[in-house]
């Protein structure tokens, strides 16, 4: 696996690949891998000749309140793991080279409606940097098919509404949520967790899923999220939101046959925990 921080290089290996007909995928991360972002290369393997894995710990997608700089960071551990998963080249750009005319002056994405919801109302400019950055990756990159984690649900929708709305040639595609066998999604902020908290924070899986039965039951979107959120509050959360939404992430119409998506975002202690569960009722 070449590792490249220059775009010259990054841009010769690519080069090299489309010159051979060879299909490119792409997975950005912000490192500190787990298994979840593992899960990413060995499903990009399926879709192409040459996968390309990112690290970049983005800076235009923390508020100014949040973890940017305490950030776990493990570049060696990262490189090994993502040599055994498999990746052909990652690319590991300092910040100067994503950002060149500083972040103050750098041209930015804004991507209307979709961001102002949910994670986007209590983050507010969080998806416009994550869009800024990929915007950046894919040009750098210029993959054929790249991979989001269906974890990140909202972030995955913002994308696709980028990539479709700008005409980028990028297939994008979903991976399944990867989870601990408590049933905690796997998060690089889990590490912030206590055994306790760990421990507690099963209940946000048994949550979503007693979401659906409700929707089964044949229970209004409303009494299924106050009920939601009450559990969690019980179990010891601070709830920004525990919500059933359509898989577009409009409103819910809990009838038959409707595709729906139940959708957590929860603090114990200081750690914001997010996790979802698509169904159709
Ligand atoms: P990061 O949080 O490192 O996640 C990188 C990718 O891994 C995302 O697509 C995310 O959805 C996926 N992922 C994380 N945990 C997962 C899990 N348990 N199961 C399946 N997939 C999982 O998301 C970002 O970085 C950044 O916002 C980024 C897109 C790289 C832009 O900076």
């Amino acid at each position: 696996m070449k590792i490249h921080s220059k775009l010259d290089s990054l841009r010769a290996q690519i080069a090299h690949w489309r010159s051979e007909s060879s299909r490119i995928a792409f997975v950005p991360t912000m490192g500190n891998l787990h298994d979840g972002h593992y899960s990413l290369i060995t499903l990009a393997k399926q879709h192409a000749d040459r996968v390309v894995a990112s690290v970049f710990v983005n800076p235009t997608q923390f508020g100014p309140n949040e973890d940017f700089s305490r950030y776990p960071r493990t570049p060696d551990a990262d490189v090994e793991g993502l040599r055994e998963a498999g990746c052909d080249a990652l690319w590991m750009p300092p910040v100067e080279v994503m950002y060149p005319m500083g972040v103050e002056r750098a041209v930015q994405m804004r991507v209307p409606v979709i961001t102002e919801t949910l994670d986007g109302a209590h983050r507010p400019g969080h998806f416009d940097g994550v869009a800024t950055v990929v915007a950046r990756l894919f040009n750098q990159v210029q993959p054929h098919v790249a991979i989001f984690g269906r974890k990140d649900y909202q972030q995955l929708a913002v994308i696709r509404a980028m990539v479709t709305d700008l005409a980028f040639p990028i297939e994008i595609v979903g991976a399944p949520i990867i989870r601990e066998a408590n049933g905690l999604a796997m998060s690089s902020r889990n590490q912030y967790l206590s055994d306790e908290e760990r421990d507690t924070a099963s209940v946000i899986r048994r949550t979503l899923l007693a979401m659906e039965e409700g929707a089964r039951r044949g229970d209004d979107a409303s009494a299924i999220e106050a009920t939601a959120v009450k559990s969690l509050q019980d179990a010891g959360f601070s709830v920004d939101y525990a919500v059933l939404r359509a898989a577009d992430l409009t409103d819910a119409e809990v009838t038959q046959g409707a595709a729906l998506v139940a959708l957590i975002a929860a603090r114990i202690g200081k750690t914001r925990l997010i996790d979802n569960h698509e169904f159709v009722v």
